[in-house]
């Protein structure tokens, strides 16, 4: 959490696939340009040059990849994520808007794959240097209609075609994440409409900012 006023403000969005982050982060980000902010949009895995190359490997569907592997390479680039994009980002007062971070390694590697959660948990800590978002907005569906969203998008990703009860696990994990930290989470019905969802989580946020919502 950023307790500095004079540093930059974290919020992430997390939510299975299809849920509608990157719709709502598009949505959030046009809101606070038109309010004449300046927000960094990011995601991962990804976010960086090497971080875009390991997310090619992570999300190839022709590639085996093993969950420990899986894991490591998420870790990986999200500590270049950090040092290179959401540090100095934040450290200039920015607000940093992500489409995913360390929660979703609990999420899909931990509760979806079934890798120790400490080990997820103490290894988030280490690349992360203990950056935790100020606020994590969950969009929580059904993973079965998120699925059938992305669907129409075409050939699916590597973590598109697991099976659905993989899913389940990792809609469990995000919920458990979010009851464990009812502060720092909000969990919104992403089965709402986008326009909907929009200003619910406008409300979440502004605050967070230290603006009227
Ligand atoms: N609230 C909503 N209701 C219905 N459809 C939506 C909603 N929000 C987004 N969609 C549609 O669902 C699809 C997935 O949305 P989006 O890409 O924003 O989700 P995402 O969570 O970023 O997905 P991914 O996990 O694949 O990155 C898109 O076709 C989008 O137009
Ligand atoms: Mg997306």
């Amino acid at each position: 959490m950023s307790e500095d006023p004079a540093t930059g403000r974290f919020i992430v969005f997390e939510g299975p696939e299809g849920a509608g982050k990157s719709t709502q982060i598009a949505r959030l980000a046009a809101r606070l340009r038109a309010g004449g902010h300046d927000p960094l949009v990011t995601r991962e895995p990804g976010g960086t040059p090497a971080g875009d190359r390991i997310r090619g490997v992570l999300l190839d569907p022709d590639l085996r990849v093993d969950a420990a592997t899986e894991f490591l390479l998420y870790a990986a680039a999200r500590a270049q994520h950090v040092s290179e994009v959401i540090g100095p980002a934040l450290a200039d007062g920015r607000v940093v808007l992500s489409d995913r971070f360390a929660a979703a390694s609990v999420a899909y590697q931990g509760y979806g794959r079934g890798l120790d959660l400490d080990w997820i948990h103490d290894v988030n800590a280490r690349v992360t240097a203990g950056l935790r978002p100020d606020l994590v907005v969950l969009l929580d569906l059904e993973p079965s209609v998120g699925l059938t969203r992305v669907a129409a998008r075409g050939r699916p990703d590597r973590l598109e075609v697991a099976e659905l009860a993989f899913h389940l696990r990792v809609r469990d994990g995000f919920t458990a994440l979010a009851s464990a930290e009812p502060d720092r989470w909000r969990v919104f019905d992403a089965g709402e409409p986008a326009a909907t969802l929009e200003s619910r989580v406008w409300r979440a946020v502004a605050p967070v900012l230290g603006m009227r919502p």
